[in-house]
């Protein structure tokens, strides 16, 4: 079997399309949407990330404002940066870039945040929400990313067993609490595997829907694919292709195996890449509407 593609760049563009109307909607009553993206240091990847996140902004009609600062940041300084985008009345939503630098307390940082602007929907009180299946608010980017790809290509979770891999509060986490969660596109039995599970073959041979998040290049082979699964790849990794010469990104699922086992399958880059900054303009909108509605 040859797996059909799941094309996140498509999906992606029908929200983006979607966001944008409603933005425009917003401006016509005279609130503009504005989201703040700070940038922490230079490693490349990150920047790479904040670019398109901001290059999406500008496509959708938010408007965006970045705040770079140097590498050698302490945690106070994140800290008053945080709490002047909190104070300023025109910033719908902020969004730390993670991970930043490790001398920064990324904890402290994210719980800075004022929850009614925190579209990564990572504070407490948002994951608080999300895990007793509260419908409103914001989303988590990329796990509800996963669930709008899942839900565009009929794919019914429910009954079936998903195996998540990888347990990060950015990922993991979250992604098993939405498919466990009663409801539409949801409804799965889920397990959660990680760097320190024995024998993660045996649950991934297991799986129906297969989400692979371990930040690992072309950890989940051929053999640990059943035939039919669907495979969604959330990893982004830089790797040296010395075929090329040159550097390539690549997910966590060695894709060319398992494209042979799976039914449908994301690819790396235009899978769940696009659908996480879809997501997040959702968020700044909602932050946006949530904030208008709140003064009016
Ligand atoms: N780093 C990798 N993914 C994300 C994300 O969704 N949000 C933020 N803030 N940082 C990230």
């Amino acid at each position: 079997m040859s797996a059909t593609l799941i094309d996140g760049k498509a999906v992606a563009a029908k929200l983006n399309s979607e966001t944008a109307k409603a933005v425009a909607e917003l401006a016509k009553q005279g609130k503009t949407t504005t989201l703040a993206v700070v940038l922490v240091g230079d490693e490349p990847a990150s920047q790479v990330y904040v670019r398109n996140k901001i290059r999406t902004c500008g496509e959708v009609g938010i408007i965006s404002r970045e705040v770079r600062m140097p590498a050698t940041s302490t945690t106070e300084e994140v800290l008053a940066a945080v709490k002047a985008l909190n104070d300023d009345d025109s910033v719908d939503g902020i969004l730390v870039q993670s991970p930043p630098p490790p001398q920064v307390d990324e904890e402290k940082v994210i719980e800075a945040i004022d929850p009614d602007k925190d579209v990564d929907c990572f504070a407490e009180r948002n994951v608080g929400r999300l895990l007793i299946g509260q419908k409103e608010g914001f989303r988590p980017c990329t796990p509800w990313g996963v669930i709008e790809l899942l839900k565009h290509y009929n794919i019914d979770p429910a009954g079936k067993h998903a195996v998540v891999i990888g347990r990060s509060n950015i990922v993991g986490k979250p992604m098993a609490a939405l498919l466990m969660q009663k409801g539409a596109t949801a409804n799965a039995t889920v397990t959660v595997v990680h760097s320190r599970t024995p024998d993660i073959s045996r649950y991934t041979r297991d799986a129906d829907i297969l989400v692979a998040a371990i930040g690992k290049a072309n950890f989940v082979r051929g053999e640990m694919v059943k035939e039919g699964a669907v495979v969604i790849d959330v990893g982004i990794n830089r790797i040296f292709d010395e075929k090329l010469g040159k550097n390539r990104l690549t997910g966590d699922v060695n894709f060319e195996e398992c494209v042979e086992k799976a039914s449908m399958i994301t690819p790396v880059p235009g899978g769940v890449g696009p659908m996480t900054i879809a997501v997040l303009m959702q968020n700044a909108y909602t932050a946006a509407k949530l904030r208008f509605e709140k003064k009016n």
